[in-house]
């Protein structure tokens, strides 16, 4: 644990300095040396420094100033301040100021190198206190995203679900009425073929229509699943499922002159999952990099694994995505294509897909830079 320590000895006193830092660099520190506060602090600028141990009455700058402005410029480093052997006040004021612990001069360099290792204990505690309140503000984070996508799919869905019967009913009526077109005492009807093509288009548009309630209602159902059934999880070579994805994007990438690049790890990363919906997933995501990229743009899919978990990256460099609407990409019918070109379902089927599939969809992106979605995959266990 002692070789983990950065360590910064700052007194005036060359000889005192020098004997200190041999010994403390022999019990395994990493210490660097400086003669004076301001030399401190910039060495502090250049590199960053576990424990200070910082003489109280140098030329200068002093002890006390100087812990001053390593407490306000740099809060994850700890000091120990060294006083004279009639400075008790000097060391009350450092702790005053935010010093770990004082200690007089002589120093023993038992009782330091024990106050350097409870300095370097809060220092780590500290740490991963940090660590952990950031690692629940983003489940938190994810939690309210979940919350709010769940709620607006079953509000769509009950709305898709009272949209199919009305879509049923001019499905029916817009073929019967084609039926009685058909009919031989019909055929010398004034403009029977505008009818005919205003009937054709009701069928497309009816058809349009059905396919995004139906995509809604799937992906609804996906989510409110505890996990998709389970028996079409199988052992997924991501490598495979990405080459088949590009393969089948490749003409429409081709014709916008955009180049498809595939990074995987070795050996290739397995995923425990279920091939078909996740390759439904990769094509919204590919489909998606492609439209939003520029003729001559690039996509690049990068596969990566640990024991935990399997990573699939989806990276463009296309026009990125606005801060505003980040936020919204993952909402059903969210869009700002225009409406023959998108629904907008494309992210919201896919985001349920994968939580449904006890992974994580998350995305970056910077306006004109690029974009990058990021899947994360459970292993077999
Ligand atoms: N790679 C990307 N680069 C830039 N913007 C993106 C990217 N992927 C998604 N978006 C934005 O997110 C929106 C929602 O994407 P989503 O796939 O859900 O719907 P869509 O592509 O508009 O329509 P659909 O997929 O239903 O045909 C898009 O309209 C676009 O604004
Ligand atoms: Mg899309």
């Amino acid at each position: 644990m002692a070789e983990h320590i950065n360590l910064l000895l700052v007194d005036d006193e060359n000889d005192f300095r020098q004997i200190l830092a041999k010994r403390l660099t022999r019990r395994g520190m990493y210490v660097r040396e400086a003669d004076r506060g301001e030399k401190a602090l910039q060495m502090m600028e250049e590199q960053p420094v576990d424990i200070v141990i910082l003489d109280i009455k140098m030329p200068g700058l002093d002890g006390i100033e100087c812990l001053q402005r390593i407490k306000a410029n740099h809060d994850m480093t700890e000091v120990i301040m060294l006083t004279g052997h009639a400075d008790v006040h000097g060391g009350v004021t450092g702790i005053k100021s935010g010093a770990f612990d004082y200690l007089t001069k002589p120093v023993e360099l038992e009782h330091l190198i024990r106050k350097i290792k409870q300095a370097h204990h809060k220092i780590q505690r500290i740490l991963a206190e940090k660590e952990e309140a950031a690692f629940k503000e983003r489940i938190q984070q994810q939690m309210v995203v979940a919350e709010r996508l769940v709620a607006l799919g079953t509000m769509a869905s009950g709305v898709a679900h009272e949209i199919n019967n009305p879509l049923a009913v001019i499905q029916d009526s817009a073929g019967w009425l084609h039926q009685i077109l058909e009919k031989p005492e019909m055929q010398n009807m004034p403009r029977i073929d505008d009818f005919k093509k205003g009937l054709n288009r009701i069928n497309t548009a009816v058809k349009r229509a059905g396919k995004i309630t139906q995509q809604l209602l799937q992906a609804v159902k996906t989510q409110t699943t505890e996990m998709v059934d389970p028996s079409t999880f199988v052992e997924v070579s991501l490598k495979k499922l990405t080459d088949e994805a590009i393969t089948l994007v490749e003409p429409e990438a081709s014709l916008k002159n955009i180049g498809i690049t595939l990074e995987s790890c070795e050996p290739h990363p397995i995923a425990w999952t279920d091939p078909l919906q996740l390759l439904q997933v990769l094509l919204n995501l590919l489909s998606n990099a492609i439209q939003a990229t520029d003729a001559g743009g690039r996509v690049t899919m990068i596969l990566a694994a640990s024991l935990e978990e399997a990573k699939i990256i989806v990276k463009d460099t296309g026009c990125g995505i606005s801060k505003e609407n980040i936020s919204r990409i993952f909402e059903p019918f969210f869009t700002t294509k225009e409406a023959d070109q998108g629904t907008g379902m494309g992210l919201y089927v896919s985001w349920g897909i994968i939580t449904g599939l006890g992974g994580l969809i998350s995305v970056e992106s910077e306006i004109d830079k690029g974009t990058t979605f990021t899947i994360t995959l459970p292993v077999k266990k």
